[in-house]
């Protein structure tokens, strides 16, 4: 049996846009000098590093100074988490999150919690939604922080994210959202959401592995993850890269345009019809049905667990390094 392999997980990772690899390509060979230096060598990757926040900004209506450049996702999400409680400790010791967090929001808070931090898990409903009346429940005078995700990697559900950061506002408390699955899917404006922080990462957007981003609105002063010289405005020390920069830039500038997505949705929906049509009742959707992103669909194979579907034996085939191909 011949296989011929799709690669359906964008939710994992993307791969690069050809307009991205293009644009980043210079700045291997030609664009060599340090963003911080004040000469001729330094000119190129300084304007390039400044000229690739624009479009960061732009996917997330800010200001370019409220764009830090990250490793990714994940120190996005962990310089918005550490970042708020080791500069305002004195003004609290709890955070709000959900139960349904990526672990790199959840181990940042594990380690928090280490330190003294009070963090409450809010539960979410069968469709994998959270309720902001458990939200408002769950504030206490001592909360800091609420850091709920935008939309679920896995079910790929759309959380109230309006609704709750309102909640934050009334009652004067920072709220945060980890976007690594909704830039470029869905709007993410973050007036519109109403967020102080939002973190978003490369690699879920067309852009290389190793570059996110973290949205910072003015007049929040977080304490560094990485202390050193004074780039990214003192809040991140490290020799900027405009390879990446320039990279994330050009993939933020080409997420802009959703239109691309109703056509994406339309192939999920039109799967999911095709895969009802095969399967009937033996399959289940998991998350929500609406409030959803356009690109996901989790099944559940009813009875089945997933690592049996993926590499039965009996039921599908397994390339030359073993791993199994399910014939659908
Ligand atoms: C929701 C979510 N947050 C954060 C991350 C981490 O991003 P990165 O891999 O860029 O560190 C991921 C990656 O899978 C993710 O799905």
């Amino acid at each position: 049996m011949t296989t011929r392999r799709i690669y359906l997980d964008y939710n994992a990772s993307t791969p690069v846009d050809p307009a991205v690899s293009a644009m980043m390509k210079p700045f291997l060979t030609d664009h060599y000098g340090n963003p911080s230096s004040g000469h001729w060598a330094s000119t190129g990757a300084k304007t390039a590093v400044e000229t690739a926040r624009s479009p960061v900004a732009a996917v997330l209506g800010c200001h370019n100074d409220e764009i830090v450049f990250t490793s990714g996702g994940s120190e996005a999400n962990n310089l918005a988490l550490k970042g708020v409680v080791f500069k305002l400790r004195e003004e609290g010791d709890h955070i709000v999150t959900t139960s349904i967090e990526h672990p790199a929001i959840l181990e940042p808070l594990r380690f928090l919690s280490r330190l003294g931090v009070r963090v409450t898990f809010l539960p979410v409903d069968a469709m994998g939604r959270v309720d902001p009346d458990d939200l408002r429940a769950a504030l206490s005078p001592r909360t800091m922080l609420i850091s709920i995700m935008h939309a679920n990697n896995e079910v790929g559900t759309i959380q109230p994210i309006e609704e709750c950061a309102r909640i934050a506002r009334e009652h004067g408390i920072l709220f945060h959202t980890d976007a690594a699955q909704s830039v470029g899917k869905i709007p993410t404006d973050v007036n519109r959401l109403g967020v102080d922080l939002l973190s978003l990462a490369g690699h879920k957007l067309y852009a290389p592995k190793g570059v996110g981003a973290l949205f910072i609105r003015r007049g929040i002063s977080l304490e560094p993850l990485i202390h050193g010289a004074g780039h990214e405005s003192g809040r991140r020390a490290s020799t900027e890269s405009a390879l990446l920069a320039v990279g994330l830039g050009k993939a933020c500038e080409l997420a802009r345009d959703l239109e691309a997505m109703d056509f994406v949705r339309a192939l999920r929906d039109h799967f999911w019809v095709e895969l009802q049509k095969r399967f009937g009742n033996s399959i289940a959707l998991n998350g929500h049905p609406m409030h959803r992103l356009p690109n996901t669909l989790n099944v559940s194979f009813v009875g089945r667990i997933g690592a049996e579907i993926f590499g039965s034996k009996s039921d599908g085939c397994r390339d030359r390094r073993g791993y199994g191909c399910c014939p659908i």
